[in-house]
């Protein structure tokens, strides 16, 4: 963090101290200009089936049938005026196949796939993935105290994370999580001292900062220098060195985490090959690790022509550095495993034409989905019943909420009238989970469902929910 007072010059400071803001700047200057050529290039004739690769997606649980658009056998008009809206739909098929897909790649050799909880931490989600036998990357007591709750098996747990407080270690070190993934020296000192201080032994994995652009929106890409995650690879190997001697830890491994929807393959891979070589060289000078955690960030096809990696070839890249070391790869997927599961049901309350814009006014806004608002995400918004007595017209779909980052989609084509459904996709990942009570508003309900039954697995706030700790002096 910037020191708050300075006897140095702000000429002075700003030599020894690069301003954040203008590294930031670039970062972000540099990532739109990416992106719009990336768009471009689809367009081009010939370059899109170059570029698409197969991702790890499952076929969706929700299609039109009769014009009319399902969740698996149940019509969203159904969900709607049985549980109103907005609402979070969630497909237990898709979310199975989503996981699956992932699980089953390895299958018959070592590995481990721990599904990242803060993508949707909703308490029947962690419980179907925990059936299937998921292993969960946490970052946070609270993330630690619901997969228990959802019946996750503790020894699958990697605690990540860049400021675990005490509580929080002392909490993980009580329920006998399976490793710490530990992001500076004063985390391990602290880490060692508290295991101690339980006669425990604590397995740790070192997560370094590889220094790899991960061409991802700046504020979901974690693997650049001057990123606040990670160890500095120049400095791991002493790290390393130093925790093997420390009698509270356990060294057994070393992980990274470069970012989120990395749409690019050379990322992984160079990321990948010095986590590698940094294995290698511990291994050299006699530590016996036994897994490489190459995090998650695996990507989302949020449009139909987004160029993606192929997700399978990446994975089994990645299998072979492992194995090529006799280490266990281990994966840390969640926007990939639970986004495609999800989607939410939203009803338009007005139109608005101005004269330079149509607005489509719909019932949630940033405060149930933030992604548009935060990294200018774009979510496919589909109408739920077409309609033919109105043509279809270029128009923004925007909430309630009293901002003017508070955006769905802009410029889409929507013939969707007061009254009518619309569907934003693939929203299971960071949706629900990065929701907020701004503007006052009650968090929406969630169903899941499964074939033609849809139960309600979080149920929609009340007023009173939402004054439920205050107290009036
Ligand atoms: C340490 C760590 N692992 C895994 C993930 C999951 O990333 P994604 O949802 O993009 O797969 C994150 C996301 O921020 C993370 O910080």
């Amino acid at each position: 963090m910037r020191p708050e007072r300075s006897t140095v010059s702000a000429g002075d400071a700003a030599a020894h101290y690069p301003t954040h803001a203008s590294s930031h700047d670039a970062r972000v200057a540099g990532y739109y200009s990416r992106r719009a050529h990336r768009r471009h290039a689809f367009c081009a004739d010939g370059f899109q089936t170059k570029l698409t690769g197969v991702v790890l997606a499952p076929v969706s649980a929700f299609q039109y049938r009769d014009s009319v658009l399902h969740a698996e056998d149940i019509a969203l008009p159904q969900l709607a005026a049985a549980h109103n809206t907005p609402l979070y739909v969630y497909s237990r098929r898709t979310l199975t196949e989503s996981w699956e897909r992932f699980a089953r790649l390895f299958k018959g050799t070592p590995h481990q796939v721990c599904y990242a909880v803060k993508a949707n931490g909703t308490l029947a989600i962690l419980q179907v993935l925990a059936k299937l036998g998921a292993g969960f990357d946490i970052v946070s007591g609270g993330e630690l105290a619901r997969v228990l709750r959802a019946g996750g098996d503790p020894h699958k747990i990697v605690f990540s994370g860049v400021g675990k407080r005490r509580d929080e270690l002392e909490q993980a070190l009580a329920a006998g999580v399976g490793c710490f993934n530990v992001e500076s020296a004063a985390e391990l000192d602290r880490l060692n001292e508290l295991a101690l201080a339980r006669k425990q032994q604590a397995p740790v994995a070192l997560r370094v900062n590889p220094d790899v652009d991960a061409d991802t929106h700046p504020h979901i890409a974690t693997g650049h220098s001057g990123a606040k995650f990670g160890i500095e690879l120049s400095k791991a190997e002493a790290l390393a060195m130093q925790a093997s001697q420390l009698p509270g830890i356990q060294l057994e491994g070393v992980a990274c985490h470069i970012g989120s929807q990395i749409t690019a393959v050379e990322p992984f891979r160079e990321a990948a090959r010095r986590l590698t070589d940094l294995a290698a060289r511990l291994q050299t000078r006699g530590l016996a690790l036994k897994h490489l955690d190459f995090g998650g960030g695996f990507p989302v096809r949020y449009q139909q022509n987004e160029s993606l990696p192929e997700v399978a070839t990446l994975l089994n890249e990645l299998h072979a550095l492992a194995e090529a070391r006799s280490l266990i790869m281990r994966i840390a997927p969640g926007r990939a495993v639970v986004a495609p599961a999800g989607l939410l049901l939203t009803r338009v309350e007005y139109l608005k034409i101005t004269a330079q814009r149509r607005f489509a006014i719909v019932d949630v806004g940033m405060t149930e989905l933030i992604r548009p608002a935060l990294y200018d995400a774009w979510h496919e918004i589909r109408e739920v019943q077409s309609r033919k007595d109105a043509t279809a017209e270029l128009c923004d779909v925007v909430g309630p909420v009293c901002e003017s980052a508070d955006f769905l989609g802009r410029g889409r084509r929507l013939a969707a009238q007061p009254g009518d459904l619309l569907a934003i996709m693939d929203t299971g990942a960071y949706g629900a989970s990065m929701a907020s009570n701004y503007n006052a508003r009650p968090r929406v309900a969630e169903v899941l469902v499964d074939g033609a039954r849809a139960t309600v697995i979080r149920r929609r706030e009340t007023l009173d929910d939402l004054m439920a700790h205050e107290i009036l002096p």
